[in-house]
């Protein structure tokens, strides 16, 4: 994609700034955990887990089992952390939503509209229905993470999160309004303006995260030349106008918009197919890509906040003292990676900017 500002004109070298945590990512489980988990580990410290496994993660039990199985997962002498989240379904307990809060195994719950996406059957089919769960949330502080789309079939695929503002999330807030929200994987200047227009008061609570692929990409991706599964995701990538919006607002320094990748690995099999996968799996060149944007911009100085402190600060935790550094050297994307599962066999996946080549690498 086209830069929309120049680059500052004394261009940096080498950037060193502090690790960056992801706010959003899918790390799923068992052979695909194996092989895509060091990705993640790699550049970021910390992570908020997507609990949409096959059974969705609806207890603090079933979600410390999946910890230590990501734990168990990662390279020898990794030092990240998954910070994990709960399934929000119909019929959850929100007791056991502040058992697994107050014993620090849930750091927030997740809100999937049933059917919005991948492994959301279980999901959230009335979002009035769960008043205890949100007076719950509200009362200790619990955030909630929205996957912020409508569902019906009327209603087109590209408007599904701009009739979701409308529809569920500003009532929502005018009915909770201390509870903590993060609007995630926004795709629209819609999502960008309300989230804007929520500013106010000490510190953030409605924010919203923002991925690679929404800031490097518009709809046209999915269709030039052919039909680009691997550019498939949900919410589905918009037109440019959107994208310009999206990349206005991550680099703007308002501390409510900050890093989510939604890394989505699907094997290749599954995404190349005639029903193919939503997903993107971005997670080996995330903050290269991230640092292309903000350098395309004109804000290098900004990625850190929007990196390592923005989202931090959302969630009351310290942000890392260790640092990372990214350097001004080609990065060759290869086309796939075979990546081993670590049961003797590997998985096959396509990474987001595959064959492309990334003017920073993320040294280590
Ligand atoms: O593209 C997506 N993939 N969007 C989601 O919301 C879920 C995710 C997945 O789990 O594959
Ligand atoms: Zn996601």
């Amino acid at each position: 994609m086209s830069a929309s500002s120049a680059a500052p004109q004394a261009a940096p070298r080498s950037l060193v700034m502090r690790r960056p945590d992801d706010w959003h990512v899918h790390l799923r489980d068992g052979p695909l955990l194996n092989a895509v988990v060091a990705a993640t580990a790699r550049a970021f410290g910390r992570a908020i887990v997507m609990p949409n496994l096959s059974p969705p993660i609806t207890t603090a039990a079933m979600a410390e089992a999946y910890r230590q199985r990501i734990l168990a997962a990662l390279p020898p002498g990794s030092r990240f952390q998954p910070l994990m989240t709960a399934y929000l379904t119909d019929t959850i307990d929100p007791a056991e939503l502040e058992r697994g809060h107050r014993a620090g195994i849930f750091t927030a719950v997740k809100l999937y509209p049933a059917n919005a996406t991948t492994n959301s059957a279980h999901g959230v089919t009335d979002i009035a229905k769960l008043t205890p769960v949100f007076d719950t949330l509200e009362r200790i502080g619990m955030p909630l993470l929205l996957h912020g789309e409508v569902t019906d079939a009327e209603i087109d695929i590209f408007d599904r999160e701009a009739v979701f503002i409308e529809r569920h999330l500003q009532p929502l807030l005018e009915r909770y309004p201390r509870m903590k929200v993060v609007l995630e994987h926004i795709t629209t200047s819609e999502a960008v303006a309300f989230v804007e227009s929520q500013a106010g008061g000490d510190s953030p609570r409605v924010c919203a995260t923002i991925t690679p692929h929404h800031l490097q990409l518009n709809r046209n991706a999915m269709f030039s030349g052919g039909l680009w599964p691997d550019f498939y995701c949900l919410p589905v990538i918009k037109r440019e106008r959107h994208r310009l919006a999206l990349r206005r607002a991550a680099v703007s320094g308002n501390p409510c918009f900050f890093l989510g990748t939604d890394s989505a690995p699907h094997r290749r099999s599954a995404k190349e197919a005639a029903c193919g996968c939503a997903g993107i799996f971005n997670a080996p060149h995330a903050l290269e890509s991230y640092a292309q944007v903000f350098e395309q911009e004109g804000a290098l100085h900004r990625l850190e906040a929007f990196a390592s402190l923005f989202g931090p600060g959302f969630y009351g935790l310290p942000p890392h003292e260790q640092t990372v550094e990214l350097r001004r050297e080609p990065v060759p994307v290869p086309r796939r990676l075979e990546l081993a599962d670590g049961n003797g066999g590997v998985e096959v996946l396509v990474p987001f900017h595959a064959g492309q080549t990334l003017p920073w690498r993320l040294v280590g």
